[in-house]
């Protein structure tokens, strides 16, 4: 099949021309950008694009775009896509260190991004990955399979228990906290986390419920803020990363901070994989059998480090952190939300929840654009 073929072509004498990089869950984002007058070229396939391919899909007229992270889009697809008439590019992620906003902003390219519908979605992945990691879930399921169980032992992989211990967060921003709450709330776990700015929203509601168990008899949770990411690593059981990637925070995790952790902590990453040096995460887990790993994101994903399928140690994922019907179906409906209120000249949204766009009636306004302030986009008052 050629590309050509691959492309299906939604509304085809809409006036404005959306080009969407892959299918998107549901159907109410393409009414979305249909209402808008958009005619919708969809790429049907499942490969990855090369920028070559995606500017030759934007042609010579395109109004905006919905790509995706696996797709890098910088000032060659910004200027392809200025050229060709638009003003609009939404990214299907909240994360979005796959672009350069720097460049959107210079060809006049307001970038949108799909926050606020994937923060328990995430966060229910990162819990999901911990107790796969601490009850060593996926090994046990292999050795099932594997016809190896023979009945009930004393000493048939023992994992670790986390009711009570400390869990470490790094990055307590939406999904670092909602991350927090579950296994403070859920699992009575003490909060050790860090980040440049303090979550007092966090450390308000874990005092609050400190107090509900102190007024029951039972012991209280604690939450401290530590000044450096090594005092988390040294005295968390468990520490679930949640910092966005930038070039600050790449290899954050390194052979030096890992030989911080204790032998048997629990390390979790549901948020960019190149946080972690993954060469030296495969040699860490290596010489520390006790150590474990859950990970839904890899360094030069979707490829792996050698050696890293090897080890019972690690649990691996293939990026599900959003991977829910209605999440998905939700970012779809913000993505097009961005690119269709732009295009209809609307004002952006800045209020914390996004959820009034998922109803009947949603407010006339883009949900997420980034570079809102910098293309002097004014802020929706209604
Ligand atoms: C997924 O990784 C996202 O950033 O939405
Ligand atoms: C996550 O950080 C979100 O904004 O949903």
């Amino acid at each position: 099949m050629s590309n050509n073929e691959k492309w299906k072509v939604y509304n085809p004498r809409g006036d404005r021309r959306v080009v969407v990089t892959k299918e998107l869950p549901g159907e109410r984002w393409l009414e979305i950008l249909m209402q808008a007058g958009c005619r919708v070229d969809v790429f049907t396939s499942t490969e990855i694009l090369s920028t070559e391919e995606i500017s030759s899909a934007i042609g010579e007229r395109c109004s905006g775009a919905i790509g995706q992270l696996t797709e890098v889009w910088g000032d060659e697809l910004f200027s392809v896509l200025e050229k060709a008439g638009g003003s609009a590019y939404s990214n299907y992620a909240v994360g979005y260190n796959n672009l350069d906003i720097g460049a959107a902003t210079r060809h006049g390219i307001c970038v949108g991004n799909t926050p606020g519908v994937l923060t328990e979605t995430t966060a229910e992945m990162a819990v999901a990955l911990t107790f796969s990691a601490a009850r060593r879930v996926v090994e046990a399921d292999r050795f099932m399979r594997e016809g190896r169980y023979h009945g009930w032992l004393p000493t048939l992989l023992l994992g670790e228990l986390l009711y009570g211990k400390t869990v470490g967060v790094i990055g307590a921003g939406r999904i670092g906290a909602a991350y927090a709450r579950m296994m403070v709330e859920g699992h009575r776990m003490d909060l050790v986390y860090y980040d440049l700015y303090r979550n007092s929203n966090l450390e308000e509601d874990i005092a609050a419920y400190a107090d509900f168990l102190k007024s029951r008899g039972e012991q209280p949770v604690t939450c401290r803020r530590m000044e450096r990411i090594e005092d988390v690593l040294r005295v968390a059981d468990l520490v679930s990363l949640h910092p966005v990637l930038d070039e600050t925070t790449r290899h954050l995790i390194d052979a030096g901070r890992l030989e911080l952790m204790k032998k048997n902590a629990i390390l979790i990453n549901a948020s960019r994989g190149p946080l972690i040096d993954e060469e030296a995460l495969v040699k860490h887990c290596r010489n520390n059998p006790d150590f474990r790993a859950g990970l839904d994101v890899f360094e030069d994903e979707p490829d792996l480090k050698p050696g890293l399928i090897d080890l019972d140690n690690v649990v691996i994922v293939p990026h599900l952190g959003s991977a829910t019907i209605w999440t998905r179906q939700s970012m779809a409906i913000l993505a097009a939300g961005n690119v269709a209120g732009i295009l209809s000249g609307y004002p952006v949204w800045k209020r914390e929840s996004v959820l009034p766009f998922l109803e009947d009636n949603p407010p006339e306004a883009a949900p997420s654009i980034v570079n809102s302030e910098e293309m002097g986009i004014p802020e929706y008052a209604g």
